[in-house]
């Protein structure tokens, strides 16, 4: 059943884009609908070109036989459809449970607009109910790790013995939160400390949320 939500809103985003397309790709099971659906569109001849934000998703891409590039080859991306771990009423989101975080966020800075696609457990009044992912560098982890403590979560180091590695070469840090209700000012105080790379936060880079229910797919958008 949750699969079927997943698919429902990976292809209703996935007729958002256009021929011509300079497109962001992310990564996850619920995107996964969203580029196979591309590859579908390509085939019957739709033309895109595409950067994809992990490993995982430029494998998936090239057997759709979707064209990529990468993100130092293009300006601006027209549009990226990603998926997400909680999304609060404001449409800030908490992404990272794939590992892919600093990618994501990078490749949603460089887009005109980002459409995130979740199911409807993703959907909370306030975030922290997933614990956010921070991606660390692997010099001094444990002593990163301990300051993260000092902002009030528990972090774990994903992987724990055989520590999950980034695309990047890093480690990602799963920080359990009570309840984030300033996401803007955590995430700041997060990427000051040195050592972190980057956090899951993602603050106003979504513009609409696509959501896969029982009763169909919902959108919602952003009050900017
Ligand atoms: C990867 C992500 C994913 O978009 C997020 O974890 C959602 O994945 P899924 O659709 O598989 O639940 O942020 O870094």
């Amino acid at each position: 059943m949750i699969e079927e939500l997943k698919k429902i809103a990976g292809e209703a985003a996935a007729e958002r884009v256009k021929d011509g397309m300079l497109v962001g790709l992310g990564t996850g099971s619920t995107v996964k609908y969203t580029i196979l659906k591309l590859g579908q569109m390509v085939s019957e001849g739709m033309d895109i070109v595409a950067v994809p934000t992990s490993r995982d998703t430029e494998r998936l891409a090239r057997d759709c036989g979707i064209k990529l590039t990468t993100l130092e080859e293009v300006d601006m991306l027209d549009l990226t459809i990603d998926g997400a771990d909680e999304v609060d009423s404001n449409l800030n989101l908490i992404k990272g449970g794939g590992g892919a975080l600093l990618r994501e966020k990078m490749v949603a800075y460089y887009s005109r607009y980002e459409i995130i696609v979740v199911d409807e457990r993703k959907i909370s009044h306030t975030l922290g109910s997933f614990a956010l992912p921070v991606e660390i560098v692997k010099f001094g982890a444990r002593r990163t790790m301990r300051r993260l403590s000092e902002f009030g979560c528990s972090p774990a180091l994903r992987g724990g013995e055989k520590p999950f590695i980034t695309d990047n070469g890093n480690y990602i840090v799963d920080c359990k939160f009570e309840s984030i209700t300033e996401p803007e000012k955590l995430s700041t105080t997060l990427n000051n400390v040195p050592g972190v790379v980057e956090n899951g936060l993602f603050i106003g880079l979504a513009k609409e949320v696509y959501v896969g229910t029982k009763n169909g797919v919902k959108i919602l958008k952003s009050r900017e």
